[in-house]
């Protein structure tokens, strides 16, 4: 694709009317949100959004999220909103939730990636709120990395993936959250989540008055196996309903291998690794996290992947999280970057 000068931009309001006059020009812009980064384009323009799919070199069935900054303007996107979606967005929009709800025809198919639902949703966080508004339009948005690197929750991660190839960026604060939007899809009933975020099902589940369920696929480790840079599903009876889910996501350039088991047998576990390894000559990164604060471990995650990367770190060494409340969509980010390579102490 041909090389561009990305504009750096700050979230002054003038940065923000020049973000939004690019966007309603069919361009891409990079924006904070509280959970990650996002790439934005209008949502309604197909053209558009098909420069997102290009610059991220994304597979183009993989649906994208399309933010508002009104809950009226879902309406915008949906035909009806049925009372569940109200008692969502009541209770958690502005907020980390994604909901897939039927499309409109208007919608372009190429931001649906060819479905006939949509995913939307209205994001906490000043800077985007502006945009969408000063934009007019709803901007389609998948997380601004490159494709299977792991988002973005700083400017700087957005530059290092995407410099040269977007219009702008807006370099806010780093994201408050550090992992992705929960995603439900509100198409069934009751209501199924299809990816976990800082959002629990208990969350969503005690609003509802009805218990919310979890893709069966979020459940299964696949046999995922990695051959050089890049991994390899081998396991077909892996069919996760949403289609971002089946992509090898979030991968850092060194190898990863997870140790699951009792905490102080893990630390020792870890030890042990990293000497051999030290005395190959290899560089061995650890992540450690309190299990008793998954929020922090979420924020750190993927910016801890990345400053592995730079640092040129060989393998990863990392500790699995309790796998409840937020420790639950942590450790679903971490299965995906190790390629699903657990050892067991
Ligand atoms: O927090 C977030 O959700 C961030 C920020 C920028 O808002 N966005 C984000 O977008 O993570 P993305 O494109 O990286 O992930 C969107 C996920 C993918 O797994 C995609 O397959 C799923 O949502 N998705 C989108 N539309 C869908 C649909 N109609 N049906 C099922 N899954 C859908
Ligand atoms: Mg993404």
């Amino acid at each position: 694709m041909e090389k561009k000068e990305t504009m750096i931009l700050g979230t002054e309001p003038s940065d923000i009317r020049t973000a939004a006059a690019m966007i309603r020009d069919g361009g891409l812009v990079a924006f904070p949100t509280e959970t990650v980064y996002g790439l934005g384009a209008d949502g309604m323009n197909g053209e558009a959004a098909a420069k997102i799919y290009e610059a991220k070199g994304r597979p183009s069935d993989n649906p994208m999220i399309v933010h508002i900054s009104s809950k009226s303007d879902l309406t915008k996107l949906t035909e009806s909103v049925t009372p569940d979606m109200a008692t969502l967005m009541e209770a958690f929009w502005p907020g980390p939730l994604t909901m897939v709800v039927p499309a409109l025809p208007d919608v372009p198919r190429v931001t649906t990636g060819g479905l006939s639902t949509v995913a939307v949703r209205m994001p906490n966080h000043p800077v985007a709120l502006a945009l969408i508004e000063a934009s007019g339009v709803p901007i389609a948005a998948p997380s601004a990395n490159a494709s299977g690197r792991p988002s973005p929750t700083t400017g700087m991660h957005v530059l290092d993936d995407l410099n040269g190839r977007i219009d702008a960026v807006i370099m806010g604060e780093p994201c408050r959250i550090g992992i992705e939007s929960t995603v439900v899809d509100m198409t069934q009933d009751p209501p199924m989540i299809l990816r976990p975020g800082k959002l629990t099902a208990e969350d969503l589940s005690r609003k509802l008055g009805k218990k919310v369920t979890l893709d069966p696929a979020l459940l299964v480790r696949p046999d995922i196996h990695r051959i050089g840079d890049s991994l390899m599903e081998t396991d077909t009876e892996f069919h996760p309903k949403s289609p971002g889910m089946k992509y090898k996501h979030y991968a850092p350039k060194a190898e990863m291998i997870i140790f699951e088991g009792e905490a102080e047998k893990v630390r020792l576990a870890i030890a042990e690794a990293k000497l051999e390894r030290a005395e190959r000559g290899e560089k061995v990164g650890i992540i450690l996290y309190d299990d008793s604060r998954p929020e922090e471990a979420a924020h750190d995650f993927f910016a801890q992947l990345r400053a592995f990367d730079k640092s040129g770190v060989d393998v990863i060494f990392a500790a699995a999280l309790k796998e409840d409340g937020v420790g639950f969509a942590v450790m679903n980010r971490m299965f995906k970057s190790a390629g699903y390579h657990t050892i067991q102490v």
